[in-house]
């Protein structure tokens, strides 16, 4: 990969695209990790005499300008965190504009107006070929900040060198992404601890009935092959639930069902919502085994307090091991932050997507281009 350690940057104009997609609310800034995670490569580009324009994105805007989503909140924290506005700008949220996501030319023409150099320093979005990772690429000379190293390293770490007892735990949303990561880390890893929707989706392929439960039914094929695959290999351990908290309601969560998978009657109002106890311990035990452990996604719904109880566990049991601890995605890395246990994992990715297509060996448009 091509860094910006291996070039002069003294009165260079360098475009810098940063990470800016974080949680706004009322014109402030919630979570800043992103940003502060784009702060070192901001700060040693200016300290070693280059001039910056930062671009980034916010949301989903889809081309159009949306108030919510203007880059102004953005720019304010970044004064804070850079602790000056001198030599640096910061331009609009690339996707107001259509041709970002196109990779429109004439569009990655614009923002490469009068720049000398571009620094790539957004993880998150290097899985989309859009003109703030690909485009501007062909236009300038394009080098690696020092968050995209610094993801990019602690992530080849789990690809390449997990010591042996290797847990990957895997809960939340997005099925669909986390499958492939499962399927990619098969040979490597041994145990497979499944929670959150992506575990509802791998109980309901195997003929489970969960109520109301969240179902990703777009990827039950995927999940019976790699059930299929577990039957074939019995070196390889999958872990999902035998007891799930069941609910009515989110709101008032008061009436609450403690269930064993294999008697689900009358639970046609209910949703699954958390682990239960029985599968919480048989987690903990597994993750006390382990020497290698990547997280990504909730156990269960873990925005509310009353659902939140396996999701701790977990994220103790994690920090209390002593082996190497990984994990990734928005929720799971704020979940750990809650918790104050951040100092205890090897590496906390800042990626979403980007962080499961890279764990699924795909190719990431946005990194081939540092390798030319
Ligand atoms: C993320 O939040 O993972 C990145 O900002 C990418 O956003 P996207 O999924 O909207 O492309």
């Amino acid at each position: 990969m091509k860094n910006i350690q291996d070039i002069q940057v003294n009165n260079k104009n360098v475009l810098a695209r940063i990470d800016a997609d974080v949680p706004i609310e009322d014109g402030v800034v919630l979570d800043d990790k992103r940003l502060q995670a784009s702060v070192p490569t901001l700060k040693y580009l200016l300290e070693n005499g280059a001039k910056v324009t930062i671009i980034g994105h916010i949301g989903r805007p889809k081309g159009k300008e949306i108030t919510e989503l203007k880059i102004r909140p953005v720019e304010d924290k970044l004064i804070e965190l850079l602790g000056t506005h001198l030599n640096w700008q910061i331009l609009e949220n690339l996707r107001f504009n259509a041709g970002e996501e196109e990779n429109d030319p004439e569009f990655a023409k614009l923002l490469v107006t009068g720049q000398d150099l571009f620094v790539q320093d957004a993880f998150a979005v290097c899985h989309r070929a859009h003109a703030s990772t690909v485009g501007i690429a062909k236009l300038l000379p394009t080098y690696a900040g020092l968050s995209v190293q610094r993801e990019v390293g602690g992530l080849q770490k789990i690809l390449k060198s997990p010591k042996e007892g290797f847990t990957i735990i895997i809960g939340g949303k997005k099925a669909e992404d986390k499958l492939p990561v499962i399927t990619n880390l098969f040979e490597k890893a041994e145990n497979f601890l499944i929670g959150g929707v992506v575990a509802n989706t791998f109980l309901a392929a195997k003929g489970v009935k969960l109520g109301k439960s969240l179902i990703e039914s777009q990827v039950l094929g995927q999940a019976k092959e790699i059930l299929a695959k577990f039957e074939h290999d019995p070196k390889k351990k999958l872990l999902l639930p035998v007891d799930l908290v069941f609910s009515k309601s989110i709101e008032e969560p008061l009436e609450l069902r403690y269930e064993n998978i294999a008697d689900l009657n009358h639970l046609d109002n209910y949703f699954a919502c958390d682990l239960g106890e029985e599968t919480t311990a048989n987690f903990v035990v597994a993750i006390k085994n382990s020497k290698t452990i990547f997280w990504n996604g909730n156990m269960g719904i873990s925005e509310v307090e009353k659902f939140r109880k396996s999701t701790w566990r977990v994220a103790e049991a994690i920090a209390n091991n002593d082996g190497q601890k990984y994990a990734g995605g928005g929720d799971t890395t704020s979940f750990i932050r809650q918790l104050g246990l951040a100092e205890n994992f090897d590496f906390l990715s800042i990626g979403g997507g980007a962080t499961l297509e890279f764990l699924s060996g795909k190719t990431l448009p946005g990194l081939e281009v540092l390798n030319k």
